[in-house]
């Protein structure tokens, strides 16, 4: 009797643990601005000072934390959603005491392919941290947290992986310093090939769960709009106002790395391979909240945070934050569709 009763105690137990959010006791993540949330800041921040001051960070931190939005990011509110503490930056945290509720490893401006990929090409970057350089500080982090495989896979079998958005910066990159919409889709397979040989070390390393996001409508941001603006009618979406060819690029990257997620996911059939998608959600207003000038608010010149931008009154009613990140609420609203379903497959909650 005593028996069953713990029996069916434990499995209660359990199946309530395995189906409430807070199922996950740690969160990884790798990526660039659009989740980082302190590494940029924290090297210096020189290819983007702006980030140093206040309107980043107005809304909900009110004050700067390097988070390139007026509050916080997607991976916050998933760390909201699970209970778990805001991640720390990484190299806030590098040399211990050991964090074991989950580290962030992206840095704003981060590529998935190395950086010698594109000063091989003279194509200048914001970062070297390349997502092959967060996995290497995501491995020197481990010996803080486990020891032996059995350890580190009972650890990581318990923790979040999200791997992404990582891609965007290696097709903007290139697509600034001047090359072809037909280099760029060239790179695709490359690109693609980068974010998955890095889910694979993170299988081999122990994880589990892992979220994969595609990327998010760049031919919507103010920052394209303004740039690439044409005088041609139908080069733009006739419903959403963004333009077409650049859409169509990112949109070209996803369907690639859908692909290889279900490669990976039938390589690796005990991992959880969901894919997050950002093209879903969008809609709404071009214009940033924080910029200046033109139909877009947006000058390529005058940066948000730099003397002469202006900021709107009422972020909540913007859909991007300063050209090319999102405000709060956009990612608060994008956080509940990975969370509660309908952006992810299979959802993060099931
Ligand atoms: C990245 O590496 C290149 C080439 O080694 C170097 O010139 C550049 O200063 C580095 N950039 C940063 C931000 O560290
Ligand atoms: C306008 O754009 C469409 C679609 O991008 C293209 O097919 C067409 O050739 C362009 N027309 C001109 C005059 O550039
Ligand atoms: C962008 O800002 C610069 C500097 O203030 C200004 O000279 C220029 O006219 C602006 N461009 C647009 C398109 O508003």
């Amino acid at each position: 009797m005593k028996i069953l009763v713990f029996f069916l105690l434990c499995c209660l137990f359990s199946k309530f643990v395995w189906s409430s959010p807070r199922r996950y006791t740690a969160i990884f993540n790798f990526g660039n601005s659009l989740s980082d949330t302190g590494n940029f800041l924290l090297s210096g921040a020189l290819a983007y000072p702006e980030i140093k001051n206040l309107p980043y960070g107005e809304t909900f931190f009110h004050h700067t934390t390097g988070r390139f939005s007026n509050g916080r990011l997607i991976i916050d509110f998933i760390a909201e959603a699970f209970g778990l503490p805001y991640l720390p930056p990484y190299l806030a945290v590098a040399k211990g005491p050991p964090v074991r509720t989950g580290v962030n490893f992206a840095v704003a401006g981060a590529t998935a392919l190395d950086s010698s990929f594109f000063y091989a090409q003279n194509i200048g970057l914001w970062t070297n941290d390349s997502l092959s350089v967060q996995l290497g500080w995501f491995q020197n982090f481990m010996k803080f947290l486990c020891t032996t495989r059995q350890e580190c896979d009972d650890y990581f079998k318990k923790s979040l992986f999200l791997a992404g958005e990582m891609g965007g910066n290696d097709y903007l990159f290139p697509l600034f310093s001047g090359q072809t919409m037909k280099q760029l889709r060239a790179m695709v397979p490359q690109v693609v090939g980068a974010v998955a040989r890095a889910i694979r070390i993170l299988i081999e390393e122990g994880a589990v769960d892992l979220l994969v996001p595609g990327q998010f409508p760049i031919g919507c941001s103010p920052t394209i709009l303004t740039l690439y603006h044409s005088p041609n009618k139908s080069a733009y979406d006739p419903r959403t106002g963004c333009l077409k060819a650049y859409d169509a690029l990112f949109e070209y990257h996803d369907n690639y790395l859908k692909q290889e997620l279900q490669k990976l996911r039938e390589e690796y059939p005990l991992a959880r391979i969901m894919y997050a998608d950002y093209y879903g959600f969008y809609g709404g207003a071009l214009k940033a909240c924080c910029g200046e000038s033109g139909p877009y608010h947006y000058n390529a010149s005058v940066s948000c945070g730099e003397p002469g931008s202006t900021v709107c009154k009422d972020p909540s009613a913007f859909v991007n934050w300063d050209g090319i990140h999102l405000t709060e609420s956009t990612y608060h609203h994008v956080a509940k569709g990975l969370i509660y379903g309908g952006f992810t497959s299979p959802p993060l909650l099931s």
